[in-house]
Formats: C-alpha cells, structure tokens, sequence
C-alpha cells in the first residue's frame, strides 16, 4: 500500500497532462489523486484508490468536478503600487501604447509609485494579488522586478519576492527585469553600466531569470543582447520581451541566447519562429495584454504550430496593459482572438508554461510531481476557455493542502 496524507477523489475528470495516444490532456474519468510530503504519489481511477493508497490526512471530494494541474502563469509583473486606469480609458478612445510611455507617463509612473510605497504597503498589495491567482487557480508564477530599476529599487522588489514566497503557498520563480526601460533622469549608457557591473552580480542569488524589453519604448537590439549575454554569463537563465510593439530583432536574441522563453512575439517572423523552435526557447504568449492594447497586432500563431515552437499563454498581471490575475481569462482570448484552440491553451497555461520555466515538477500530476491542482465546476478542461471572464474554480489544492483564501 502506498501512504499518502492527502487524497482528492471523484474528479469527473482529472486531467494528469501526460499526453497518451488518443488523448493530449491524459484524462482519467472519475479519477483520484493521492498525495504525500507535497507530492503526488499515486494518481488513477476512483474505484481502484482504496486498494492502492493508505491515507492518514485530508480527503477532497471533488463531486464530478474537473481538475487539472494548478494553473502556472510564466509572465507576471507583480511587484507594483499604484495604477494607470486613467491611460487604460486614453487607450480605448484611440492613444496608442507606445505613445503613453515616456514624460512621467507610463512604465515611469509606475516606477515612480513604486519606489515610493514602503515595503510593508508593497508586501500588502503583492500578497493580495497572490491570493487572487491562486483564488483563480493559479499555484505557480514567473514573477518579474522592473518598477525599481535603480539597484536599491529593484533590490527592494527582489525581496519582496523572497518574502512573498515565504509567506504565501503560491510557488513564485523570480526574474529581474531591470531592463524593463531606462529609468527618467538617467543617462542611457550609465543606465546600462549601472545593470552590467552593478545590478545583474549583485542579484544572481535573488533571481533565477533575467528578462529584457526589446522593443521601440525600451532597449535596441544590441543594448538587449549585451545585458542578456552578461546575464547569461553570470548563471542567470534568459527570458526576452520580444517584438510586442514591432519588429525587431528580440525573438533572434533569445534563439541566439538559447533562452528559456520569448515572449509576446506579435511581430515575430517566419524565421524568427523557426530559430525558437530550433533553440529549444517556448513563446510565451500574451492574449490579456494584446487585448487591451488596440493597435495590438496578432502574434503569428500559425507560423509557431508550423515550426512546433510550444505556445504558453500567461496572464502578464501588470499596471500597464494587463491588470489581470485570471489565467482563463487570458486562455479566452486566446481562443477568441487568435484562433488557439481550447486543447492548445490548456497545454499552455499547465505543460508548456511549466518548460518554459523549467520547472519539472509542474504542469503534469504524474507520480513525483507537485500536488497542486485548480478544480474546476465545469465538465471537461476543453471548457474552460468558454466560460468567460467568470472564475469557475471552485478548490485550489497547492503542496497537497486545501488553499484557502486569507
Ligand atoms: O508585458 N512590455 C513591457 N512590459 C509590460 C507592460 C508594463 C507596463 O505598461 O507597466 C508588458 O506588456
Ligand atoms: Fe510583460
């Protein structure tokens, strides 16, 4: 018999996301999950539960709902105070993005807010969003810096971070993303030194990825490669906000650079899209953030299914162009907006998003992986999507405990 001190039972259906032959999302109909020490240690159909698994601990009853893996959102901004809903209502009467970036305005606005929240007010804000991914059945995140970006700025971020991941169940993978945009008042080449000798050592140990905005408000092709390569060489793995607003040579950079993941990749090119697939990189895609910028262009989707680059969809929570915590409500306008199918955004937002992170415990819930799940009221994964801008989670497990909201 196998011990286990959590079990989740009667799922209608229990997506493991171990794709078998017939069937992408490796379902189980009426099926059980069993857990011990935060990992899953059996997974199967109900009726044979009883005579596998021991228990000593919780028991869920799902009642015929759906679970799947808690949902992982690899591109979050996380650690910010303030908002922008005044630019959010310019945008929908016509202003472009790129337009309200610079003067105070924008990404500086927040910046500036930012710096000037004191921490214990920064942890409250950051800890009440934490509470809303994982009530919306998120229970892992990529989570950036890049509202600091001078070193006692972004220090202060990191560390929120760290106490974050102290204080919350949610699992958070840190990026630092200094080079978000060059901060108002600072010389650009200085700007750059300040992260090459000084930022990027200093925060190797708080930080396992490091981020770039290659974009026109931001940092050109070479300022990105030269930040990126100094990361890289300092242990840090590589993630690039790529070609969202235009053109550019971002998704190349992260080919080059073998990054984990590119992401946004609106203005990818067919050879772009091929040299991420080659590299092994995911496309982190960003439907909430597409959505609220109008002059957003689609991403090439049919180019990334051609070229078998994997496409994780994330929800980009930030200030600017995605106050959004709901993974869902992203995987809808996937759908909606761009063509995915619901098959494709559910492996998106669970198995691809995990690689793309290089998580391995996450994003399935085969045996040795994380015990988390998001239960779903609905009847199979594929709905998910179709409910929209509802959260239809009904139970969020995370480390094979019973989240529940503070
Ligand atoms: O992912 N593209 C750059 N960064 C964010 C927006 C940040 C902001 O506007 O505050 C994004 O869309
Ligand atoms: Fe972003």
């Amino acid at each position: 018999m196998i011990r286990a001190d959590f079990v989740l039972r009667h799922a209608g259906q229990l997506a493991t996301m171990v794709a078998t032959d017939d069937d992408p999302l490796g379902r189980i109909s009426d099926g059980a999950l069993a857990a011990r020490d935060g990992l899953v240690v059996w997974v199967g159909a109900d009726r044979a539960l009883e005579g596998a698994v021991e228990l000593d601990g919780d028991q869920l009853d799902a009642q015929g709902a759906c679970v799947i893996p808690g949902l992982i959102d690899a591109h979050t901004h996380p650690v910010f105070a303030g908002d922008r809903a005044d630019e959010f209502a310019e945008r929908v009467a016509g202003v472009p993005y790129a337009a309200q970036q610079g003067a105070g305005r924008g990404i500086q606005r927040t910046v500036r807010a930012t710096r000037a929240a004191d921490e214990a007010s920064l942890m409250q804000l950051v800890l009440r969003r934490a509470d809303r991914f994982l009530g919306h059945g998120t229970t892992t995140i990529e989570a950036k810096t890049g509202y600091g970006l001078d070193l006692e700025g972004e220090r202060k971020s990191l560390l929120i971070l760290r106490d974050l991941a102290a204080s919350s169940p949610l699992r958070i993978v840190p990026t630092f993303l200094g080079a978000h945009v060059v901060p108002e008042g600072v010389d650009r080449q200085d700007y750059l030194r300040q992260l090459s000798e000084e930022m990027l050592p200093a925060f190797r140990s708080l930080a396992r990825f490091c981020d770039a905005w290659c974009d026109g408000p931001a940092f050109t092709s070479e300022e990105t490669r030269l930040v990126l390569q100094r990361a890289r060489s300092l242990g840090y793995e590589i993630r690039v906000h790529a070609a969202q607003l235009g053109p550019g040579d971002g998704p190349q950079i992260a080919a080059d650079l073998q990054a984990a993941s590119a992401d946004h990749l609106e203005y990818a090119t067919r050879a772009q899209v091929e040299a991420l697939a080659g590299a092994g990189t995911v496309a982190v895609l960003c439907p909430s953030a597409n959505f609220t910028v109008p002059d957003s262009r689609r991403p090439p989707i049919e180019l990334m299914r051609e070229a078998g680059l994997p496409m994780a969809i994330a929800s980009d929570l930030n200030p600017g162009t995605s106050n959004s915590e709901s993974l869902t409500f992203a995987m809808t306008v996937a759908c909606v907006s761009w063509g995915m199918t619901p098959t494709e955004v559910v492996i998106g937002a669970t198995r691809h998003a995990a690689r793309s992170l290089r998580l391995q415990r996450a994003g399935s819930l085969a045996v040795g992986a994380f015990a988390d799940c998001a239960v779903f009221e609905l009847e199979r994964p594929e709905d998910i999507p179709y409910y929209v801008g509802v959260n239809r989670v009904a139970r969020t497990v995370i480390g094979g405990r019973l989240w529940a909201s503070s």
